[in-house]
């Protein structure tokens, strides 16, 4: 028996996508799809703008798309809502017993949400019972990082794991679609880099610490990594590139950074979740590598793909790294959270 899952925002850039990545996932059936009373009341395929390279999946045209109440039949929620509403609406189908599995900001820094990378911080995942208890929910929220802290943590952590990090300096080049749909006007973007993405340089200072911090009591610790971003809009469909500097601390070479990257695995490649990269970080070959149009596939838009790892005369290292912002910076990672939550007990009967 599959679980029944439904998705709220499904007719955005990244409701789209977990409408996608959910046809024939061998764990959810997807069963409900909830948006704003603009498209309530409609079919799906008449209410959503498909903007995917592959077809609407055929069992999800003619769902009804439903408003955002929590009275869908289903036991789990992916959240894909715009972040002016995903607050009080996420609240709202946890307190009603749904676990609420959601890509918006809104709680991403609540002291009692996890923030979950499955390769990086599985244990956060002990924050859930604490928040049921703490706010009286049957269900929960569980939440993923913004696209960019997305791809970087996943580098970030096998060298924590092996080297210790002291301090991130990164600049991000993040794609169009990062912005939803329709995004930003093309007189905007074209020809352009736009140095300002509101919001976002503090959430990666602040997502990345909580991601790499460690359980201390009901709470998590923040890693004590000092962590600087720029965020900059490129002319680019999909896929955030980094520009990383670190500090490590130790000095071990940059060969051994490079097998660090290549070696990582973690538990949801142990456990064979559905959705787990075989490789969570990829060490991307040439000197000109990675670039969105030719690497971005790659273990079907879950990795991180590392290149141009070599020393830096101000931090120590530096490298290039380039992840998928609507797949695992957003509704891929989301459904590898719901995998991970199942196989933990966490998730339906
Ligand atoms: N795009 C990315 O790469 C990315 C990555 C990570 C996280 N996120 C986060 O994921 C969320 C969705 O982003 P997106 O890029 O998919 O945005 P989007 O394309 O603008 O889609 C927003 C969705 O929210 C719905 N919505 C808007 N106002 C609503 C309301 N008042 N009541 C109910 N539903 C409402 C929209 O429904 P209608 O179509 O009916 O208006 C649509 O389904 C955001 O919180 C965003 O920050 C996005």
């Amino acid at each position: 028996m599959k679980i029944r899952v439904g998705v709220l925002g499904a007719t955005g850039a990244v409701g789209q996508r977990f409408v996608q990545l959910l046809e024939d996932h061998p764990w959810f059936e997807l069963v409900a799809v909830a948006a704003s009373e603009r498209s309530a009341g409609r079919r799906y395929a008449d209410a959503c703008s498909w903007k995917l390279d592959t077809p609407l999946p055929a069992g999800s045209r003619d769902l009804v798309v439903q408003p955002v109440e929590p009275r869908l039949e289903c036991d789990l929620v992916f959240s894909a809502l715009d972040a002016t509403v995903a607050g009080p609406a996420e609240e709202a189908f946890a307190a009603a017993g749904y676990a609420v599995l959601s890509n918006s900001r809104n709680h991403r820094m609540d002291a009692d949400v996890p923030l979950l990378v499955p390769e990086v911080n599985p244990g956060h995942a002990a924050l859930i019972p604490v928040q049921r208890s703490q706010r009286g929910w049957g269900g929960y929220i569980a939440t993923n990082p913004n696209c960019s802290t997305a791809t970087l943590v996943l580098a970030l952590a096998p060298l924590a794991l092996r080297f210790g990090v002291k301090a991130v300096a990164v600049t991000t080049l993040q794609a169009v679609s990062g912005a939803g749909y329709p995004g930003l006007p093309s007189l905007d973007i074209l020809g352009n880099v736009i140095p300002f993405i509101a919001g976002e340089e503090e959430k990666i200072e602040r997502e990345t610490r909580k991601i790499l911090g460690t359980m201390s009591g009901d709470a998590v610790a923040p890693h004590p990594a000092v962590v600087s971003a720029t965020t900059t809009r490129v002319p680019v469909v999909d896929g955030h590139t980094a520009s990383v500097f670190v500090t490590l601390d130790a000095d071990p070479g940059v060969e051994a950074l490079e097998d660090a990257f290549r070696s990582y695995r973690a538990l949801p490649q142990e456990r064979g979740l559905p959705s787990a990269p075989a490789h969570p970080t990829l060490l991307a070959e040439g000197d000109d590598r990675p670039q969105p149009r030719l690497d971005l596939g790659r273990e079907r838009g879950m990795a991180s793909i590392v290149g141009r790892v070599r020393r830096c005369a101000v931090m120590g290292y530096k490298f290039v790294v380039l992840g998928h912002n609507t797949i695992r910076g957003a509704a891929g990672a989301a459904i590898l959270n719901a995998e991970l939550l199942k196989s933990e007990g966490l998730l339906g009967r």
